[in-house]
């Protein structure tokens, strides 16, 4: 477990298991000190390969019996492993392996495995928790089919559940504690065990039966603690449309009797997909108007969707190993946000066409902005890694942002090379293929090429896959040239690797959405030299060289590029526009996307040019009649206006400076003397949008109402910076009373993050209020430590104020929302109280690392992330920061899941 030399696992060393585990019975007799395992397997020889003992993992076990068909056989503990040798070239055919153990659900902080939370049992085991609870193959090409009986105390835990139908249950004799009972499950398909899951309880359920297109019945059923019923219709809501939409969408239907979802408050990520027994983390499935901000309500829906969609990407069809993780990941992220853009109201556009501004386009903004943010960052620091990873020494570490948010780009990008349709056949044409199996990202893609012969897929498919194999983001260069006299327009790209030490690379496949906008607004025809005149005014060309170029014909007059459009392929590009290019693009590009980034880019120039070249930081008059333009425009969706109006992040123009030496005080200072500017500059329309985006009768979290609310809240939020600015209590005023009359927790919220985030005097009040009137709202609460702790900071009291808060009687840092809340919040979250010239930010960091990898590693390890970036940064607090880092390391007895990271960091 905590090894001395950590191992390095190889993809390339891949081998299939020396057996197979055709079944599993298991018994559990549950009890918080000492849970007992009874562990029954059909164990056969994989006659594949050449024989070798029976290697089984375990961790944190106690095992007190191993007998194979009923005798008693020797056994040694080798490397955290159990190994039968004599099992070594058995006859074929199945033998019974039984093994009895136990283990201590209550002393398992780490989360993985099967834990308490609260007075409940729960369990976690992708990747590898299964092997903490008992001895097993516990790797996902192994796939066996489960039976399961809980035993337990019947008034504790009067809720027993498991993987699959329920065959089963009654009463049984008492136990020192009273009454007993059992509950038998039985899943019909073979999965492997990072799949398995129970869950003992007191819980009560929120109920629904279903019919699918097929005519077959299914209950669907949400599964809380007693009080939270009322807060689980929205999830019930969202399991519902995921049903409808996967059928509808790819044909895919709901395979089991029963789908259950589980809610739990210790939880270290967002949720889980075992099969028919999905655990969510409870911010994932608790809502009600007066608890939950519409970013709650939306994240809920997608997460639902998430989970419920990996019933046939990822379940029916699983990885062969964890190499392959991006298989089910990225394919999943990348049918949950399809999920997302569908439900959000506005229709898909057809292949190739762009989609109208509104609600599809606003999802699509903000995943490209979370991409940039995040994994853009990830894909050029110490823990770069490709979508299918080489090796690694954590599989915990490898739950990434390229993993998911990447791997869900390129599986965009393929379906952009092949068309809706021809995607939807690719699904097909993988399910008939490889329904039941483990298998790889190979695999994927080859099924989407081979459902459609002829594609740009399926002629550059080893290229394509280069996605796969090639860290970095690649940065893409386009030079566009007018030649009035030929009316041609000459568009010249190339491609190279984002990395510095990713030479050698080869040229990707870049699917690249283009349109040329004419500066009177106009979309142009794109025809190239050689083709027949065309109407179309967007097209996908397909990049595979590392230099291309084009040729568009007939173009009256110079035009402006509009590249990338939609983000149709993740890397950086470099289009050498110029603010009166930008603002033709703001102003009338068809595409979404587009428009709002020209909107980004022009914010982003400014900030850049105050950062890094010292400019004056007055914001120049088009500037702010640009801004003015869209808040005040008469068609545009009010979240594609908020969207518009919310400045780049700090963390994101940090990334623009790299590799020039990153100073957060300075960026954070340009950014928010911009705010300012824009705050006092739109006084007047910040107002008007206030007022204007009011919403009455009752809260719906649907995304035109969403919207609005967002514009009211961002224009609440300029309003009182500035009043703040020009000591004047009006704004402050009204906000603390929306704060008391909020009928929404977005509003509520709202109003108390415009109090903290401008200093108002309120804001304490507002703060006291609020947690006296939520402080049996656990969600709530995390809302509360975060605000407090991303505050702007002033005179390093918003560090002071964090600090206490670790003491504060609801903190704890063992329940990991608890635990991001402050300390996310604040490391992650708060760069103006963070990076401190003294450094104390940074050993705050270190000593919670510490003391979080103790308890629970793999949140430990997503706190180590944070300092992934330490040598970017300009001094002196490069220094502070490493040496911070450096302190993390030096300790003796750290996680691997630590480790690793440290390591990485150290080395960058
Ligand atoms: N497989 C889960 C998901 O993506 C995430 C997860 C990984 C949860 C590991 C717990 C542990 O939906
Ligand atoms: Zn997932």
């Amino acid at each position: 477990m905590r090894d001395a030399t950590p191992t390095v696992i190889r993809r390339e060393d891949y081998t299939a298991p020396a057996f197979w585990i055709r079944s599993v019975d298991l018994t559990f007799e549950l009890d918080p000190a000492k849970t007992l395992v009874i562990n029954r397997m059909q164990v056969e020889r994989n006659e594949a390969v050449p024989p070798a003992p029976l290697r089984l993992h375990g961790e944190d076990l106690n095992l007190t019996r191993v007998l194979v068909n009923g005798e008693s056989v020797s056994f040694r503990h080798e490397d955290g492993l159990l190994v039968i040798d004599s099992l070594q070239g058995v006859p074929p055919g199945p033998f019974l392996l039984e093994i009895r153990n136990t283990c201590c659900p209550e002393k398992n902080t780490r989360l993985s495995g099967l834990y308490t939370s609260g007075n409940g049992f729960f369990t976690q085991c992708e990747a590898e928790g299964f092997r903490r609870i008992t001895y097993f193959l516990d790797r996902p090409d192994v796939m066996a089919v489960y039976t399961v009986t809980l035993r337990a105390n019947k008034a504790a835990y009067p809720v027993l559940l498991s993987n699959g139908n329920l065959v089963e249950q009654g009463d049984l004799e008492d136990g020192l504690n009273g009454p007993r009972h059992y509950a038998k499950w039985h899943d019909p398909f073979p999965k492997p065990s990072y799949l398995f899951a129970l869950v003992a309880a007191d819980l009560v359920a929120r109920e629904q039966h279903i019919r699918t297109r097929a005519g077959k019945n299914h209950l669907l059923q949400v599964w809380v603690r007693r009080g939270d019923l009322d807060k689980t219709e929205h999830a019930m809501q969202s399991l519902i449309a995921s049903v409808v939409w996967d059928e509808a969408r790819f044909k895919l239907a709901l395979d089991l009797e029963r789908f259950m979802i589980v809610a739990v408050e210790d939880f270290n990520m967002g949720a889980m997909e075992n099969k028919g027994l999905n655990i969510f983390n409870t911010k994932y499935v608790l809502a009600s108007p007066a608890t939950a901000t519409d970013e709650n309500y939306a994240g809920i829906e997608s997460v639902v969707g998430h989970e419920y969609f990996h019933n046939w990407t990822g379940n029916r069809i699983t990885c062969r190993d964890w190499f392959q993780l991006s298989l089910k990941e990225g394919l999943t992220v990348f049918r949950d946000q399809e999920f997302s853009m569908d439900m959000s109201g506005s229709p898909a556009p057809e292949d190739g066409a762009t989609p109208v501004i509104g609600a599809r386009a606003v999802r699509r903004i903000e995943d490209v902005r979370r991409l940039r943010e995040v994994q853009f960052p990830e894909d050029a620091g110490p823990m770069a890694h490709p979508v299918r990873p080489d090796s690694y020494v954590e599989i915990n570490n490898f739950y990434t942002t390229t993993v998911y948010e990447k791997g869900a780009e390129v599986v965009r990008m393929m379906n952009t090379l092949v068309g809706r349709e021809g995607f939807a056949r690719g699904m097909s044409l993988y399910f008939e293929r490889h329904d039941g199996q483990a298998v790889t990202c190979d695999d994927f893609a080859q099924a989407i090429a081979d459902a459609n012969p002829g594609s740009a897929l399926a002629r550059a498919l080893a290229q394509f896959k280069r996605w796969y194999s090639q860290a970095g983001t690649p940065k893409l260069t386009a030079r566009g040239r007018y030649d009035p006299p030929t009316r041609t327009y000459t568009l010249g790209l190339e491609q190279a690797a984002g990395r510095a030490d990713a030479l050698g690379q080869q040229p990707f496949v870049i699917p690249l959405a283009i349109g040329l906008v004419g500066r009177d607004g106009q979309a142009l025809p794109l025809q190239l030299e050689d083709e027949p005149p065309t109407s179309a005014t967007q097209r996908v060309l397909v990049l595979e060289e590392a230099r291309s170029f084009f040729t568009f014909i007939n173009v009256d007059s110079e035009p402006v590029p509009s590249l990338l459009r939609g983000f149709s392929a993740p890397v950086q590009l470099v289009d050498g526009l110029v603010d009166a290019d930008l603002l033709v693009l703001l102003q009338h590009d068809p595409d979404p996307f587009n428009r709002w980034e020209a909107a980004q880019r022009l914010a982003m120039n400014r900030l850049l040019a105050v950062v890094r070249d010292g400019a004056p930081d007055e914001l120049d008059a088009p500037f702010i009649a640009a801004m003015r333009s869209v808040l005040r425009h008469a068609e545009l969706d009010p979240a594609f206006k908020e969207l518009v109006l919310t400045l780049p992040s700090e963390a994101y123009i940090a990334e623009q400076l790299v590799p020039a030496p990153v100073d957060p005080q300075r960026i954070y200072a340009a950014r928010r003397s911009m705010l300012a500017q824009l705050a006092r500059a739109l006084r007047a329309d910040w107002e008007w949008a206030f007022d204007a985006h009011q919403i009455v009768g009752a809260y719906t979290p649907d995304p035109l109402s969403a919207g609005k609310r967002a514009l009211a809240n961002r224009a609440l939020a300029m309003l009182c910076l500035d009043a703040a600015a020009l000591g004047e209590a009006v704004w402050p005023g009204r906000a603390f009373q929306r704060f008391k009359d909020a009928g929404n927790m977005t509003d509520r919220l709202g109003a108390l993050s415009a109090l903290v985030n401008s200093n108002a005097e309120l804001a304490e009040p507002a703060l006291t209020r609020f947690h006296e009137l939520f402080r049996h709202e656990a969600l709530v609460i995390d809302n509360w430590f975060a605000l407090q702790a991303t505050a702007p900071e002033t005179d390093g009291r918003v560090f002071e104020r964090a600090k206490r808060l670790l003491r504060h009687p609801d903190f704890s840092l063992r329940n990991p929302n608890r635990a991001r809340s402050l300390l996310q919040a604040l490391c992650a979250g708060n760069p103006s109280a963070f990076h401190r010239a003294d450094g104390a930010g940074y050993a705050f960091w270190a000593d919670r690392v510490l003391e979080l990898d103790a308890i629970n590693p793999q949140l430990a390890s997503r706190m180590a992330r944070i300092a992934d970036r330490w040598a970017q940064l300009d001094e002196p607090y490069r220094g502070a920061a490493r040496a911070a880092v450096a302190r993390v390391a030096a300790k003796a007895d750290l996680s691997n899941d630590v480790r690793e990271i440290v390591t990485h960091a150290l080395e960058s």
